[in-house]
């Protein structure tokens, strides 16, 4: 979908489709709207007062106009008034064009829904509007050779405003909006590609062509010759080779400071001779979301141009039974050299995690952030609603909560009391990577990377709940959901 931004008023607007957004209990259009065409402005108004157009956050009402330029419009609901944030508009603008290619309209013209009011930047309503579009509009298309009538496709969104002074602002939120959420559809691509093609090896291999592109550095290592021990014990029990990729982005050359984004990139999580159950066992090709969310913001970086030492790192594996596979009770050398007892093949993840944590420090890295679909307790706490958030530093997971919020990407902290640390202790090995007793899987999990993280400034994301939807809602559609990207991108361009 192209995406441009143009100086003109809604009357007379040449297009299939003209939206606009009205707020809920409220009696006529405001803004915009109101001003640019008296006809329009009177029939939604009686449409209003009907009650057939209620306000209500992304409800639609389409109109057909007949004679107008706009063949129809699609009136679309933002909520209460005092209730509007960017998050309503995000919602707001993936209904319209859910709508637009409902009812197969090519050319959509929007006002930047929220703009006229006081409480949201223009910039940032743009970017919102254009973020809740392109989101709003992705399918994972698949394999599958015997389609239906070619799928429709909108072709392009453009958005209006009569004040020339705002289109600066809105040109260069609406160029923001489209590269961060098209990061952000790619993140859910790799994510919902199947683990037989998205492999470790196709992973490094993409995240080579990416790193080439944005001019990043770019590494990927063999995991058992670098002496990553634990990331090893995970994957010697598959025939898939892994990875240990690297890239990394420097925007601020001679500063010490550089920030390490670790992404979990288990490419199949069967469990291991853990086995897990089979009911839904196919999700867990997702167990690579924050790897794929790590790749999608190192993608941006030389777009984006931030002033900040970056260093990605994706330790790439499947996780399998075999005759050759880490079983319950053995020990392992870590790349840290603390040696770890395994006593669930399932925690997979945090062995992972714990070499590249290592690898980091190793590397200079002077703040961590992991991403991880670590632990299904995560998901039960709090569903989808939110990611679970743990760490060492108030300060930066403060940062992280506030940025999320701003990006409708919710983070919600769990704790991390000494209680969890206590529970891995070990009687063979220097620590055990299960406590055995199944509970408060998210908090126990981040006691054991804290472990490795030693007293580097870290932030855990737990996405294990949010990465992947059995159903879509608003702009987030069935599958990869590619959470936490656009939270990533914020915290890094602030
Ligand atoms: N990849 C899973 C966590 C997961 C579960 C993510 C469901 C998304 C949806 C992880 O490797 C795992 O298996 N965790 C175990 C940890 C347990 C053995 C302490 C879990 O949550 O059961
Ligand atoms: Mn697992
Ligand atoms: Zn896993």
């Amino acid at each position: 979908m192209k995406i441009s931004v143009e100086h003109r008023s809604l009357a007379g607007c040449q297009c299939d489709l003209l939206a606009v957004g009205v707020f809920e209990g409220e009696k006529r259009p405001s803004g915009a709207a109101a001003a640019a065409d008296k006809e329009l402005n009177g029939l939604i108004s009686r449409l209003m007062r009907d009650g057939e157009i209620t306000g209500k956050l992304a409800a639609t009402t389409v109109i057909h106009c007949g004679d107008g330029k706009a063949g129809k419009v699609a009136v679309a609901g933002l909520g209460r008034r005092d209730k509007l944030d960017l998050e309503a508009v995000r919602a707001a603008a993936a209904a319209i064009i859910k709508r637009a290619k409902e009812t197969k309209a090519r050319t959509v013209a929007s006002i930047v829904l929220g703009s006229g009011c006081d409480c949201l930047v223009p910039e940032a309503a743009a970017k919102a509007v254009v973020e809740g579009s392109v989101l709003g509009l992705y399918e994972f298309t698949g394999y599958a050779k015997e389609k239906e009538a070619p799928e429709f496709k909108v072709g392009q969104l453009v958005l209006i405003d009569k004040d020339a002074k705002k289109i600066g602002a809105f040109t260069r939120g609406a160029r923001l909006g489209l590269i961060i959420a098209e990061a952000e559809n790619h993140a859910r691509d790799l994510v919902n590609e199947p683990s037989n093609r998205m492999t470790p090896a196709a992973f490094a291999q993409l995240a080579q062509r990416i790193a080439k592109i944005n001019g990043l550095k770019f590494a990927s290592l063999d995991p058992k010759a670098a002496g990553m021990g634990a990331l090893w014990s995970v994957a010697k029990g598959s025939d898939q080779p892994p990875r240990f990729v690297t890239l990394e982005y420097r925007g601020k050359p001679g500063a010490k400071e550089k920030l390490a984004l670790i992404g979990k990139g288990i490419t199949f999580d069967s469990g291991g001779i853990s086995l897990k159950p089979s009911k839904n066992m196919e999700e867990m090709k997702s167990d690579m979301a924050g790897a794929a969310a790590v790749l999608g913001v190192m993608s941006l970086l030389a777009d984006l141009k931030p002033k900040k030492n970056v260093l990605g790192i994706i330790p790439l594996t499947e996780n399998m039974p075999s005759g050759h596979a880490s079983k319950p009770g053995d020990v392992i050398d870590s790349l840290s050299g603390c040696t770890i007892e395994i006593t669930n093949t399932d925690a997979e993840g945090r062995l992972i995690l714990a070499d590249a944590i290592t690898y980091a420090k190793k590397h200079g890295a002077t703040r961590i952030i992991d991403v991880a679909t670590l632990t299904g307790g995560c998901s039960t706490a709090l569903g989808d609603a939110a990611t679970g958030i743990m760490g060492n530093d108030q300060v930066l997971l403060d940062e992280i909560i506030k940025t999320g919020n701003r990006c409708g990407q919710r983070m919600w902290q769990l704790p991390l009391y000494d209680e969890y640390k206590e529970a891995l202790k070990s009687k063979v090995a220097d620590l055990k990577n299960t406590s055995g007793t199944g509970k408060a899987s998210p908090s126990s999990g981040a006691a054991f990377l804290a472990k490795f993280v030693g007293d580097t400034p870290w932030a855990h994301l737990d996405i294990a709940g949010t990465a992947f939807l059995d159903k879509g809602r608003g702009y987030l559609p069935e599958g990869a959901t590619g959470v936490p990207v656009r939270t990533l991108i914020e915290f890094l361009n602030a």
